[in-house]
Formats: C-alpha cells, structure tokens, sequence
C-alpha cells in the first residue's frame, strides 16, 4: 500500500494578529561552539546551553500554535568532530530524551527521530524508541530531531525502499512520480517546512532536508544558538510574514488567489 503526503495547498497558519505563520519550522543550530570560546569555556559548554535553547524554541512554538518544529541536532558528518565531543552529544541527547519526555508528553508534544539511528549506542536507541512510544498519539506539536540524519540518505533510502516496490512488482519504473517517491523520504507525514532558520551566521543547507526544502522560505541570522530566544524567533516570523510564497506561480495569481 503506497502512503502518499498529505496536500501541501492546506489553509495557512496564522496568529492571533492575523499575520500567516509557518505550520513547520525547521532548524539548523548552528554555533554552539563559538558561543563557548567566546567565553573561555570548552565547546561541550556550549551544546549544553543549546540544550537550554531547544527548550525554549519548544515552549515558544507550543505558545504560537506551530504545527511541527524540526532540529538538526547531529548530521551523519558530525561524526568526524573529536571523539570527546561526539560522546558528550550523545550523552546530552540521552540525557535531555531522559529529563524532557515526561513534560513534552503532557503537552500534547509527538517526538519522533529521524535519521540512521543504527549507528548509535543500544542505550540511546532505546531510550528514543522509549520517547518516541510513549509521545506517539500527541497532536499539538510534532518535534522531530535529525540525528545522524543527511539530507542524501534520506533521498537514498527512499530510492532504495521505490527501488524494493518495483522488484516486488508493485509499482513498475514509469508509475515512479513525486508523489510515489516522496512518502518515502522522511517526514512525509507532515507539511513541508515553510520556514527553515540557521543560527550562527552560515548561509548554507549543509545537508539537511534536501528534497523537503524545495519551497522553503530561508531565513539566516549571526545570532548563536545558544542566545536563540523568543526575540530572534520572532524576528524570523516578521520576516516570513512579510514574504510573498509563489510556488512557482506570478505575485498577480498569488494575490488573486489570497483571501482578504
Ligand atoms: C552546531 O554548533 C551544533 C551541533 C552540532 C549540535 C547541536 C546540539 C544541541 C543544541 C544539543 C543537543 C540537542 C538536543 C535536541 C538534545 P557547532 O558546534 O557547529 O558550533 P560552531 O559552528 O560555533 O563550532
């Protein structure tokens, strides 16, 4: 049975002000590090005070009624850091699942991970399965955390699970089309992001949901992801607001076709 996405056309979020917010935000954190040596602290100082950021960007989308926030948390590159540093990452993530599944529970938050999640210690696998079980009926917000995700593997692995439906002949080669291909990519539940924001001052994707933010609106900003607050939040939504989505239509059609 192919799953197909769900319509992306669907009505636009908006605030209580009126102004169209994004139904999915997706984020890079970048620039924990520097944030650290800034203040002569090891790096590891500044993942932890990230961790402090994460909790907040989630209360906060919670209180502005975003739909689905997804983190870069650690791409399948990251594994190149320094050992130490890898191991405190995962030691952070395990902790964090420990101390915040309980309270993103009772806020109605589904967590769920995405990324190759076989490459991590048994302790964490279990400790995510835990979370993601435990949150998996939540409605309110859909927190998704990418880790040892890459954007490439993902489009690998859904060309490999087209690739498993046409030798088991349920699919033949020229049935393949967007639609078939894309709800084997991860997140093909949820709404593209309309939003993606990179802390830390560096214009790129690096990888991250290469297919998913084809349409995206891009918002960059030097703020460090451990100093990421309401403020800088909501500057990143002023600016969303403000632009003009065409999906590759005229600004004319787009205008003709927005209500009011
Ligand atoms: C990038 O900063 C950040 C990371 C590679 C890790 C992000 C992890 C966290 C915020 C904490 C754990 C998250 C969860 C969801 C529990 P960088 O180290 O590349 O910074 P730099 O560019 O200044 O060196």
């Amino acid at each position: 049975m192919l799953r197909l996405r769900k319509a992306k056309s669907a009505v636009p979020n908006r605030d209580a002000a009126g102004d169209r917010l994004p139904r999915h935000i997706a984020i890079i954190m970048d620039g924990n590090g520097r944030w650290a040596q800034q203040r002569m602290l090891p790096r590891t100082a500044g993942h932890r005070a990230g961790v402090g950021a994460v909790r907040k960007t989630v209360e906060y989308c919670l209180s502005k009624g975003i739909q689905a926030l997804t983190l870069f948390a650690f791409s399948s590159e990251n594994w190149r850091r320094p050992a130490q540093e890898v191991s405190l990452l995962m030691e952070l993530f395990i902790a964090s699942l420990e101390q915040e599944t309980e309270k993103l529970h009772e806020n109605g938050v589904k967590l769920r991970v995405i990324g190759e999640r076989g490459a991590f210690a048994d302790k964490l696998q279990a400790r995510i399965s835990a979370s993601e079980e435990l949150t998996s009926q939540n409605r309110r917000l859909d927190l998704t955390i990418a880790a040892n995700y890459g954007g490439r593997w993902d489009i690998v692995q859904a060309a490999r699970r087209v690739a498993q439906d046409v030798e088991n002949r349920l699919l033949s080669a020229s049935e393949i089309d967007t639609a078939r291909f894309e709800c084997h990519l991860a997140l093909s539940d949820l709404p593209e992001p309309d939003l993606f924001i990179r802390t830390g001052g560096e214009r790129r994707i690096s990888n991250f949901l290469l297919w998913q933010l084809a349409y995206t609106e891009l918002y960059f900003t030097p703020v460090l992801w451990p100093d990421f607050d309401e403020t800088v939040l909501d500057a990143a939504l002023e600016d969303y607001a403000g632009r003009q989505r065409r999906f590759g239509c005229t600004g004319e059609q787009v205008e003709d076709s927005t209500p009011g």
